[in-house]
């Protein structure tokens, strides 16, 4: 029997990891859950952000389930030493298991473009891959202090580490269109430099059948909200995914949409892109749907169960049609969104 362990964490990662809980019980029932604690809580509980029982627990799992972690802006986490605050918890499960690849789709649903801020006919089909490198750039490793007045942190990246998320976008691509644009600051950093070069060069060894492009991390922040149809797979180093996936998350019409997988050497870890949405946290208000998406890409990259991921997805459309939440403008709150996915997983397949 599969296991898969849960880490609700911070904020409204209980409520909308509690909703794809729901989910998954229904569509996998034979699924042993394991719950353990990440974040502030784990930190309030036992004195560190990723406590050893959690890591064991992982360890010895066919996937993990992530909620959120993190406080307010004035949380007492965030004055802790940093490697006991909430958000080094989560930096040190994706290193701990060896997630070097984050993969992050930014799709319109047909008949879901009035969600979108943008121009119905801009939104309309877009379908993009955001693979973002994981565990390495400013995020990992390397010289990072701060010294009185001066501080540190450095943007390193070896061939090797460019090489295997770069292999993860090609893979990806080949099931898609078969375009990927790298994306990078070549014009100025070196760190680009070799990226760029490392990028191009295992395209021309081993993916020939790949179109792939450059582009620069600022024009593409512009391009990928005016334009988003011009991408197909984007791969790119830790910081620049970070911040353009945000930002993509404007095109399905909030970050409650946006789910993630990322992938690398062990289990695979699941979940939404958003933090733990404080101003929101404990009014059974939060979009519950990037955490279901992100249960569904568990089951269909984690557990290999594409049917029931795809039946999932489904049924997030079809509840998005008829029951949006407070983000997007309607009035579901957590659980009647969920209600209605479940509802939906009963219902026979529609466009
Ligand atoms: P955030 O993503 O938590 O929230 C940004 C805005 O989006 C807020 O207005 C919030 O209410 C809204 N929002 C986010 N998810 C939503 C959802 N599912 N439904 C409805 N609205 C949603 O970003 P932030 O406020 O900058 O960060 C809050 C905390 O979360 C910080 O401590 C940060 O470090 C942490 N964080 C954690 C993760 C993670 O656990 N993976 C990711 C990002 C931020
Ligand atoms: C995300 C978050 C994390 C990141 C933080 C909370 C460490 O913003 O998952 O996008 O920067 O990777
Ligand atoms: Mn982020």
């Amino acid at each position: 029997m599969p296991k898969v362990v849960v880490l609700p964490g911070d904020g409204i990662g209980p409520e909308v990891t509690a909703a794809a809980v729901e989910v998954l019980r229904e569509v996998a029932p034979d699924v042993t859950l394991e719950e353990q604690a990440i974040g502030g809580g784990a930190y309030d509980a036992h004195g560190d952000p990723l406590p050893q029982r959690t890591r064991d627990a992982v360890q010895d799992a066919d996937a993990v389930l992530l909620g959120t972690v993190g406080g307010a802006q004035g949380s007492p986490w965030n004055a802790l030493p940093r490697h006991l605050r909430p958000e080094s918890g989560l930096l040190a499960l994706r290193k701990a298991l060896g997630c070097y690849a984050n993969l992050r789709p930014v799709r319109v649903q047909p008949g879901l473009e009035h969600l979108s801020p943008l121009k119905a006919e801009l939104a309309r089909g877009v379908d993009i891959l955001i693979v973002r490198e994981l565990l390495g750039g400013l995020y990992f490793d390397g010289d990072r202090r701060i010294e009185g007045s001066v501080a540190y942190n450095t943007m390193r990246y070896t061939t090797a580490e460019v090489e295997r998320v770069a292999k993860v976008a090609f893979w990806a691509a080949e099931q898609r269109k078969g375009r990927v644009t790298s994306v990078d600051k070549a014009n100025v950093l070196e760190v680009s430099e070799l990226w760029r070069r490392d990028v191009q060069a295992l395209r021309d060894r081993e993916y020939r059948s790949i179109h792939l492009n450059h582009e620069y991390v600022d024009s593409v922040a512009m391009l990928i909200v005016s334009q988003p149809s011009r991408y197909d797979v984007i791969v790119t180093e830790n910081l620049f995914g970070d911040i353009l996936s945000d930002l993509a998350a404007v095109i399905p019409g909030s970050l409650g949409l946006m789910p993630s997988a990322s992938l690398g050497d062990g289990p695979g870890l699941f979940e939404p892109i958003h933090g733990s949405a404080p101003d929101i946290a404990g009014q059974g208000v939060a979009n519950p749907a990037a955490a279901i998406m992100s249960a569904a890409m568990l089951l269909r990259h984690g557990l290999k169960r594409s049917d029931a991921a795809n039946q999932v997805d489904r049924a997030v459309a079809l509840a998005l049609r008829e029951q949006p939440t407070r983000d997007l403008g309607g009035k579901a709150d957590t659980k009647a969104f969920t209600h209605a996915v479940l509802s939906a997983m009963g219902s026979p397949a529609v466009g």
